[in-house]
């Protein structure tokens, strides 16, 4: 990765763990955080949107930024059950996750409903953190090329650029399941991504702008993936739940 690109580590907590447990995984990381001067990396949590106001006190001052999981596309109104990129912003957040695949799934989000995700999010001044990536079937198939570039076209507002969009390549096939992309794999579409959205946003953005990997990272594979040129972080699932293991990815970048 090209120093001018900070690494980003985010960790994304889906819906696990209770009060107590955002405590200590919060505290855990803020308090390892806090003690590295110049971190060559930034590092986000994603707390399910109950815990977000508990998390953000608590790692307040420590250089731990916190964000959403999802965002809805309006300001307010009757969405119930939902939340506004803005609130989000008013709780101090600093990013939120849009697109992600069990949202596409789960909710049959469409590149369209994540685009418009996306917009709110900047103009709640939130960096949203676009996810896209191929299920099995279309792996299988040879139709990952196909299936990113569409997700990605389709995905990303207009405005974007490297400090308001972070993107996320998650292939479905390795979220959960302890598959993971080799890192030839990674690089390729990264490199892809990479290319696309140099026709998207131009290509001095693109340059700058954060592509991450995400899909069963672990501390054992997290070296090799994020020493990749064009893998500028890991949005981190499992992982992100042990404070010894998501510090341990961090430390990948150091290294
Ligand atoms: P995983 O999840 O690390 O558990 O595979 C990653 C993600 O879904 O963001």
């Amino acid at each position: 990765m090209p120093a001018k690109r900070h690494a980003l580590i985010a960790g994304n907590w889906k819906m696990n763990g209770l009060k107590n447990d955002a405590r200590l995984l919060a505290g855990g990381i803020a308090n390892r955080m806090a003690k590295v001067k110049k971190a060559p990396f930034e590092v986000v949590v994603c707390p399910p949107t109950p815990l977000i106001g508990l998390v953000v006190e608590i790692v307040k001052g420590k250089g731990v930024s916190v964000g959403g999981q999802d965002c809805h596309a309006n300001v307010s109104g009757a969405h119930t059950g939902d939340t506004s990129a803005a609130l989000l912003k008013s709780m101090g957040c600093k990013y939120t996750i849009v697109g992600h695949s069990e949202r596409r799934t789960d909710h049959r989000e469409t590149d369209e409903n994540v685009r418009e995700k996306a917009v709110a999010a900047h103009a709640a001044g939130l960096t949203a953190i676009i996810c896209i990536g191929e299920t099995f079937q279309e792996y299988a198939d040879g139709k990952s090329e196909e299936v990113n570039k569409r997700q990605l076209k389709s995905s990303l507002p207009e405005d974007s650029n490297a400090k308001n969009t972070v993107i996320a390549y998650e292939p479905v096939w390795a979220i959960g399941t302890g598959k993971v992309a080799t890192p030839e794999q990674a690089q390729e579409v990264h490199a892809l991504i990479r290319n696309d959205l140099a026709k998207l946003i131009g290509n001095h953005e693109s340059q700058k702008i954060r592509i991450l990997y995400g899909g069963s990272m672990k501390p054992s594979n997290a070296l090799d993936l994020l020493a990749l040129p064009d893998v500028d972080g890991g949005l981190i699932g499992g992982a992100s739940l042990e404070v010894s293991d998501f510090w341990k990815i961090t430390q990948a970048i150091s290294s």
